[in-house]
């Protein structure tokens, strides 16, 4: 949520700037910013809306300057309009922020009575005034942010530069990510390293309360209680060169079409060539040592973990709780003495997963990560981690992204099995294979966008949907039903299928589409008894199947997709690719902003 760059560079700052936030862009899309120092003096320049606003914006007002920082709003305190847009800056200093300050309205009544007068609603602004005040009693920069920092509560990432202090740049940290760039005479801050990633590959990673001086020299590191301290810095493998669409219209629909490669590339990191056998790396627990996992994730991560639970549970009998991030770090759950914690995250960031792993982890619970961004700050504080070979994912609505994590799961799952001796080695062998023969089946499925872009004509007119599934692939009409909302708009909802009877039926009529997840397995039938059920009231039914199924239901459904058959065990990474590309075609039948949905953000850094 909202993307923070700095530098202090030999050359014009705006431009620097900008290309950072371009890559940061998916991190929030409601205002852009910048400031710089120009002649010793703050001079901003802000636009509501995309990067693209501000870019119109400085070509009519270029931005001078070789000091500066930016930032790309997802809005939380305050309307996404200029006023609110960051940098916040007094006379002496500007300020960009990701996260919340939440002691902002005590600040600011505070430094209201000491006469700063404020010129937006956002809790930002609490902190340029707040440096202000200590500046204005004669403290450096330096001491100003060692003094402000700690009266700030919440979850923060910061940058901060000072009039009259050219060549200067402080950031600080605390539960939201921040990293540092090392160029050459040059010294960069971004939210990532994928902003760095065009200016250098050498970055620090700001820990916990960090808060760190830039000059052109380098960066002094100090910690929460204002120590020096040193922190390595380390190269990342990310290409500097703009992360494009590679000729496809929209970010979503290259990212789906990566998905056989995606999916291969993960597994292929699990499985090992010579044996065709699952091969982890050493895993922070043992599977006969524990009773009991938790796997705790949000949003589409989510999903992901309930598929693993039909997994881990039918495949290796290990019982498994799935939790979503945000309700399990505030029940306090009582955690199982022989117990282990999985958090998953494409991003890394995601400020409830981080939290929940902290909480297990301080509680002596063994914390394994599954995740897309190495260096993440969840894959930081984990006890061990899987990486998603998923590559950036821009388009904010996750799908590349949620098949790797699947690759991940079922791989785990396997491990498990076998460890715990649940399942014979030929067995097991038969799963392995079929999880190999994935990538195959999502590029067939990929070759029928033309039948799915048909159906989606008649979702685009629908105001309210449902989405059903049995067993496995109830998670995964859980994830169709999120992919249609986050980019049609179109109100839609995933139900257990048997759940039905219990009081969705009664929304049932011929302007609520059903779009039903039924490949052929052992529920096959008590599926289809609902599919009649609904067809019966009126409902508009659209089946994604396989070959088997879709000559079993009569009378057949208004539309159905049948793809190859495959082990089920491996179909929920197959079956979820056709509701993904539902979800895009509707969305582009509905004129929406498909890469960049109304109110959302990519990474979710604030609770
Ligand atoms: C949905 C989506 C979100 C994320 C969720 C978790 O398309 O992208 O629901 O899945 O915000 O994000 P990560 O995986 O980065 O922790």
């Amino acid at each position: 949520m909202c993307g923070i760059v700095g530098v202090i560079a030999k050359r014009p700052a705006a431009g620097l700037l900008l290309e950072g936030l371009r890559r940061l862009e998916y991190r929030g899309y409601d205002s852009a910013g910048l400031a710089t120092l120009e002649g010793g003096k703050i001079a901003r320049r802000r636009a509501r809306g995309k990067i693209r606003a501000l870019e119109d914006r400085l070509r009519e007002e270029p931005l001078p300057g070789v000091t500066g920082i930016g930032h790309t709003r997802w809005a939380t305190h305050g309307k996404p309009n200029e006023a609110n847009a960051h940098p916040h800056a007094t006379g002496q200093v500007a300020v960009v922020h990701n996260g919340i300050i939440e002691n902002y309205k005590e600040l600011r009544r505070e430094l209201e009575q000491k006469g700063c007068v404020f010129q937006s609603e956002t809790d930002t602004e609490t902190v340029a005034h707040l440096l202000s005040v200590y500046l204005r009693e004669g403290a450096s920069p330096a001491e100003a942010a060692a003094k402000a920092l700690p009266r700030l509560e919440g979850a923060f990432a910061l940058a901060m530069i000072f009039a009259g202090h050219e060549g200067l740049v402080i950031g600080a940290r605390r539960g939201s990510p921040l990293a540092v760039g090392h160029g050459e005479g040059e010294m960069y801050l971004g939210s990532d390293a994928l902003a760095l990633a065009p200016l250098t590959s050498r970055v620090t990673y700001l820990e916990e309360g960090d808060w760190a001086e830039l000059t052109a020299d380098g960066a002094v590191f100090h910690d929460a209680g204002n120590n020096i301290v040193s922190r390595e810095a380390q190269q990342t493998a990310l290409s500097g060169a703009m992360i494009g669409k590679a000729g496809y219209r929209h970010f979503m629909l290259k990212e789906i079409f990566e998905q056989p490669g995606v999916v291969g590339d993960t597994l292929a990191s699990l499985i090992d060539p010579e044996t065709g056998r699952v091969a982890l790396p050493d895993l922070p627990f043992k599977w006969n040592a524990i009773q009991k996992i938790s796997i705790v994730a949000c949003g589409t991560a989510y999903y992901a973990a309930k598929t693993a639970k039909y997994w881990f549970e039918q495949v290796a009998g290990l019982p498994v709780e799935v939790d979503i991030a945000s309700e399990y770090r505030y029940r306090s759950p009582p955690l199982h003495d022989k117990g282990a914690l999985m958090v998953i995250s494409q991003s890394g960031e995601t400020a409830d997963t981080l939290a929940a792993l902290r909480f297990a982890g301080e509680r002596g619970q063994k914390t394994l990560a599954v995740v897309n961004v190495p260096g993440s700050s969840i894959a930081r504080a984990a006890d061990g981690v899987l990486q998603t070979h998923a590559g950036p994912e821009i388009g904010v609505a996750s799908t590349k992204a949620f098949t790797a994590q699947l690759a991940v799961l079922a791989c785990l799952a396997l491990d498990c099995a076998r460890t715990r001796g649940a399942v014979d080695e030929t067995r097991l062998d038969a799963l392995t294979q079929a999880l190999r023969a994935v990538p195959g089946h999502i590029n067939a499925v990929l070759q029928k966008s033309a039948s799915i872009r048909e159906a989606a004509q008649i979702l685009a007119e629908a105001r309210d949907m449902l989405y059903l599934g049995r067993g496995l692939y109830y998670p995964i009409a859980l994830e169709g039903a999120l992919k249609l909302k986050e980019i049609s708009y179109i109100h839609a909802e995933g139900y257990a299928a048997g759940e039905l009877k219990h009081g969705p039926i009664a929304l049932i009529d011929e302007d609520m589409p059903v779009v039903v997840v039924a490949p052929h397995d052992a529920l096959f039938e008590k599926t289809a008894s609902n599919i009649q059920e609904v067809m019966a009231r009126g409902a508009k039914v659209l089946v994604v199947t396989d070959e088997k199924g879709a000559s079993s239901l009569d009378p057949p459904p208004f539309w159905q997709l049948a793809l190859p058959e495959i082990d089920p065990f491996a179909a929920p990474l197959v079956c979820v690719v056709p509701l993904q590309v539902l979800a895009y075609e509707t969305a582009l039948a509905k004129g929406t902003d498909v890469d960049q949905p109304r109110n959302l953000a990519k990474s979710v850094t604030v609770e």
